[in-house]
């Protein structure tokens, strides 16, 4: 695809990664070298009764730093969670935060990381109204490490919480609230079970298919994104059902490239996924896993030679958009996603719902072939049947 350079455009690659198996090792001494002395770990719930839990905490303290530990976080995280966590920062006189788990652990810890020094109620930092105008203070020193294979958290400048009422989603964005470090240790997701591997492994993938079909110029998003989907495609089955370091290092660097390269845009998969999590409570994972054969199916005849670029970079027999979707059907089955919606508790009178919520979803607004409500529900009805 040749690419319009008649463009003024903006790139931002700036997170400092550390990774590789072990790296984990480095988080301790790296914070003392900082001069830190007490660390807030923010996790979740279910990370902190594994051992890696412990691992963490024993290799921070032998380090000589306190930590004190904030796991009250709901899977969708509420601004109460942020609000306990920010009292517990100043009342345990810590000094900086390290957001360790999935996407909801590392959310809370950024949110955590914004309010801490940040006196407006936390809502009043909501994007959608400009907030980011008002994050003018310090933000703590904050580090990610991430468990899982998925969102991308560890590198993004963004995070999500719900109203604990009425659950509405606020997006709080700032370039200040990116990592410091990244702590990127692919032998910390080696316990992970196989279903969380093989969603959070999908919605990698599905940042990297999005960004590079996204509309808009950026080769530096484009390259980044391609070599993501070619080290998922290469791995994702053998991390869920035979994993090896060598698998989940490759999954866990294409998450990494995933979340970078969605600076260009997302698409029309993430619109039908978000309001399957909104109305029927589904796995952010599994609602792309599900739904994107059926998104690059509507894609296809517009975007067909990005597509076709995506299965050749993959190795497939059929390079055309029609071997790509079908793969991505045949991926789905080996990793044991189910094909439809109505397995997951969909039914035919949800449409309406899902359709409304979709189209007002932001993301389908890089996607390249323009989408209607109807397409919408058609696209349901299709992933129902
Ligand atoms: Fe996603």
């Amino acid at each position: 695809m040749a690419y319009d350079f008649n463009q003024r455009m903006n790139f931002n690659f700036p997170t400092s990664i550390r990774f590789g198996n072990g790296v984990i090792d480095e988080l301790g001494p790296h914070l003392s070298q900082e001069k830190l002395k007490h660390v807030l770990l923010v996790s979740d719930p279910g990370l902190i009764k594994l051992p890696v839990f412990e691992q963490v905490s024993s290799l921070l303290r032998n380090a000589g730093l306190r930590v004190t530990s904030f796991s009250e976080i709901a899977k969708n995280p509420v601004k109460s969670n942020v609000l306990k966590g920010a009292d517990l920062f100043h009342s345990s006189g810590c000094d900086c935060i390290v957001g360790f788990g999935g996407g909801a652990s590392m959310d809370v810890a950024r949110a955590i990381a914004l309010k801490v020094h940040h006196p407006l109620d936390l809502f009043d930092y909501d994007d959608a109204i400009g907030g980011d105008r008002h994050v003018t203070e310090t933000v703590p020193y904050f580090v990610t490490v991430p468990t899982t294979s998925g969102t991308g958290s560890e590198v993004g400048r963004s995070t999500v919480i719900a109203d604990d009422v009425t659950h509405e989603k606020k997006i709080l964005f700032s370039p200040r609230l990116m990592a410091r470090k990244v702590f990127a240790d692919p032998a910390l997701t080696m316990g992970l079970p196989l279903f969380v591997t093989a969603t959070t492994g999908m919605d990698a993938l599905t940042h990297c298919v999005e960004a590079y079909l996204a509309k808009g110029f950026s080769p530096l998003c484009d390259g980044v994104a391609l070599e993501g989907i070619r080290l998922i495609a290469d791995s994702l089955e053998c991390a869920t059902h035979a994993p090896d370091l060598e698998s989940r290092s490759k999954m866990m660097m294409g998450a990494l490239m995933g979340a970078t390269a969605f600076q260009k845009g997302l698409g029309v998969v993430h619109s039908l996924a978000h309001p399957l999590s909104t109305l029927v409570d589904m796995h952010h994972g599994l609602a792309n896993a599900v739904m994107i054969p059926y998104g690059m199916e509507f894609n296809a005849p517009v975007s067909a030679p990005r597509m076709k670029t995506i299965a050749r970079t993959i190795g497939l027999e059929d390079e055309s958009a029609d071997g790509f979707v079908r793969w991505l059907h045949e991926t789905n089955a080996k990793l044991g996603i189910p094909a439809s919606l109505a397995l997951l508790g969909v039914t035919p009178e949800h449409v309406e719902k899902l359709s409304s919520l979709a189209i007002a979803d932001p993301c389908h607004g890089s996607n390249e072939r323009p989408v209607t409500r109807e397409d919408f529900a058609s696209l349901y009805r299709k992933a129902l049947a």
